[in-house]
């Protein structure tokens, strides 16, 4: 059975966490797979967290499945800070997932049972596994241009004309905040722009947000998801608590659809749900209850909000750190752009074959398409990380 079957290609992220494991050099700086680091290099669980999770183990009484929709009480409080209070709640469902990428598996699955081998529009470039998940449910995946590799901003004006020429009802994968890879987000007056196009043209937005909280703050962060909610009759949301409640093996995450009315919803749900029981049969419970342990408490509430702020203004400090760096040693404003870009993810500019030298030669690792986590990095690395990189370009 298993004779024909051929290794698949290694995936660019994770495929990085065992080498970086193994590599015995001590000055080694792991810039790969996606999570905040603090000064002292370590993932920290958030104080609300582990607070949470100190409850949850005095008051919980059983380990019982919960359902395949998982918790409703935590899809409602992660619907409100995703789609804010101000949302048509009476046409919005969702179900808790295992994190972001379990949401965008039972959406995929969604879209392909609505609409089999519909196309999904991503941006040039994606988050890998996007263009994995579509195409496993059968999507077909057409990709937007998105950046201006010249400027490491938004081409807007290529991604706009775009969507003027396409379909009526296809799918359009948009980044809430802090894409990935890139670090480029729309402005709000080019989302704008952007949510008339899809409105007018009869496009159905799927919006992936897996930062929120990153980029400029929480609110501001769902800035586009809250304004499409206002004005198309079908959305579908992937949202995962990964990244801003430090969560990330717990895998938690929220699938939400926004329907023409209740009844529309209702099916929507319900077929989500079946997609689920298929998948994975239930979504795992303690990451859930930590973030409604967190979410119910205003107390707990309030420094989780105010913890996660600071790890918004370490990335940006961070970022102001290595654009002053390259300035420096380059004396020009190439790497600007790297203080500009918002969340964890840059593209620094480098060809697959560099990412490899600076493995290899600095014992620095980034995505072999160039990403940089800026998160992974500490103050004190930053002049070795820039010096590194105009090494291995020879500039
Ligand atoms: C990343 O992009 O590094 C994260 O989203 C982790 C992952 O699953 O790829």
């Amino acid at each position: 059975m298993f004779d024909d079957l051929i290794m698949p290609p290694a995936d660019k992220i994770l495929s990085l966490m065992p080498i970086f494991r193994q590599d015995s050099r001590s000055n080694k700086i792991d810039l790969g797979v996606g999570v905040y680091r603090d000064a002292s290099g370590t993932t920290p669980i958030p104080r609300a967290v582990r607070e949470a999770e100190k409850r949850i183990h005095t008051a919980q009484t059983t380990k019982a499945y919960v359902g395949p929709a998982g918790d409703p009480v935590f899809c409602d409080l992660i619907g409100r800070l995703v789609f804010g209070e101000a949302a048509p709640w009476e046409r919005i469902r969702g179900i808790q997932t295992p994190g972001g990428a379990g949401a965008l598996t039972v959406l995929a699955g969604l879209i392909s049972l609505a609409r089999p081998g519909a196309a999904v529009h991503v941006p040039d470039p994606t988050w890998v596994n996007h263009v994995s998940i579509l195409e496993d449910n059968g999507l077909r995946v057409v990709t937007y241009p998105y950046l201006d590799r010249r400027t490491g901003e938004v081409d807007f004006d290529t991604l706009l004309d775009h969507f003027s020429r396409s379909e009526r009802g296809d799918i359009v994968l948009l980044h809430g905040c802090c894409h990935n890879p890139t670090g480029a987000d729309p402005s709000r007056s080019q989302w704008q722009a952007l949510a008339e196009i899809i409105a007018e043209r009869g496009l159905v937005p799927l919006v992936d947000i897996a930062y929120q909280g990153f980029g400029e703050g929480l609110e501001d962060d769902a800035f586009v998801v809250r304004l499409l909610a206002g004005m198309v009759p079908e959305m579908l949301v992937s949202s995962s608590c990964s990244k801003n409640f430090g969560i990330y093996r717990e895998r938690t995450g929220a699938a939400f659809i926004l329907a023409r009315n209740a009844d529309r919803a209702d099916a929507a749900k319900a077929q989500l749900t079946v997609r689920a029981r298929v998948v994975y049969s239930m979504p795992p419970d303690h990451g859930s209850a930590i973030v409604r342990t967190v979410l119910e408490d205003p107390a707990l509430a309030a420094d989780w909000r105010a913890e996660l702020d600071d790890m918004r203004s370490s990335i940006l400090s961070l970022r102001q750190g290595l654009a002053a760096s390259f300035r420096r040693f380059t004396n020009g404003s190439d790497y600007d752009f790297l203080a500009k870009n918002k969340g964890m993810f840059s593209l620094i500019g480098l060809t697959p074959g560099e990412a490899v030298m600076l493995r290899e030669q600095h014992a620095i690792y980034i995505v072999e398409d160039g990403r940089i986590n800026v998160a992974g990095l500490q103050a004190s690395q930053i002049d070795t990380f820039a010096e590194a990189v105009l090494a291995v370009r020879g500039k």
